[in-house]
């Protein structure tokens, strides 16, 4: 009985997302993720130039274009084409973010070295819990790798991770390139999925970004 009083909370919540989303014309219900870690975080301020990777089908770049403004950029990057947003700093790539060719497209669609990476992307989920935390290990490395060739120094950024074991192992990737590592759960997050959001800030080096 317990069990079926909690389950429609939970459930409210994230209704109560979906339709604020809808609401606010926001593309997706993640886009309250973003606004939430934002808001906890400070990611991203006016004027920031910042790379969205698994984007589609572009909540979070709805949210970083508010935060930017129009002296901003953001670039969208996604396996799935984007449909257009009516603003002229905001670009979007079909592309696999672990192609190592990726990063070098990337660079030539930025006006300048990013402030901020942000990466909500995921894997299909198959619902084998240590194949779908591998391939969300692999999405990670791929946008650490992207941040490390994009971010100008000081720079900053999100992503989402599926736990497993081998999260302390990125984890501690981040924390060699970055000055300060957090990890956080928004309250628009599924309450029993494996997600959980990497926040580092502070990145060290230019040296791989020539
Ligand atoms: C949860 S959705 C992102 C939602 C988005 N943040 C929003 O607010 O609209 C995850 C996205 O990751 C993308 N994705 C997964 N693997 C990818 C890859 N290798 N390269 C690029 N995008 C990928 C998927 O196509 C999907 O659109």
């Amino acid at each position: 009985m317990l069990g079926t009083a909690k389950q429609p909370r939970r459930e409210r919540k994230l209704e109560h997302f979906y339709r604020k989303a809808k609401e606010l014309k926001l593309r997706s219900r993640a886009a309250f993720k973003l606004k939430q870690l934002d808001n906890r975080y400070n990611m991203l301020r006016r004027g920031d130039v910042v790379v969205d990777l698994g984007a589609a089908p572009g909540g979070w770049l709805q949210v970083a274009r508010e935060k930017v403004g129009r002296e901003g950029a953001v670039l969208g990057v996604d396996l799935q084409p984007i449909a257009k947003l009516p603003h002229e700093n905001v670009k979007t790539l079909v592309a696999d973010i672990t192609d190592p060719s990726v990063p070098d497209l990337i660079r030539q669609n930025l006006p300048r070295q990013a402030d901020v990476v942000l990466s909500d992307a995921s894997p299909k989920i198959s619902g084998v819990w240590s194949v779908d935390h591998i391939r969300s290990i692999d999405l990670a490395r791929a946008a650490l790798a992207i941040a490390e060739r994009v971010l100008t120094p000081g720079g900053k950024l999100l992503v989402k991770v599926f736990q497993g074991e081998l999260f302390e192992k990125i984890v501690g990737e981040a924390r060699e390139r970055f000055e300060l590592v957090k990890v956080s759960k928004p309250l628009a997050s599924r309450k029993g999925s494996a997600e959980v959001y990497v926040i580092a800030k502070g990145f060290k080096t230019t040296q791989k970004s020539s």
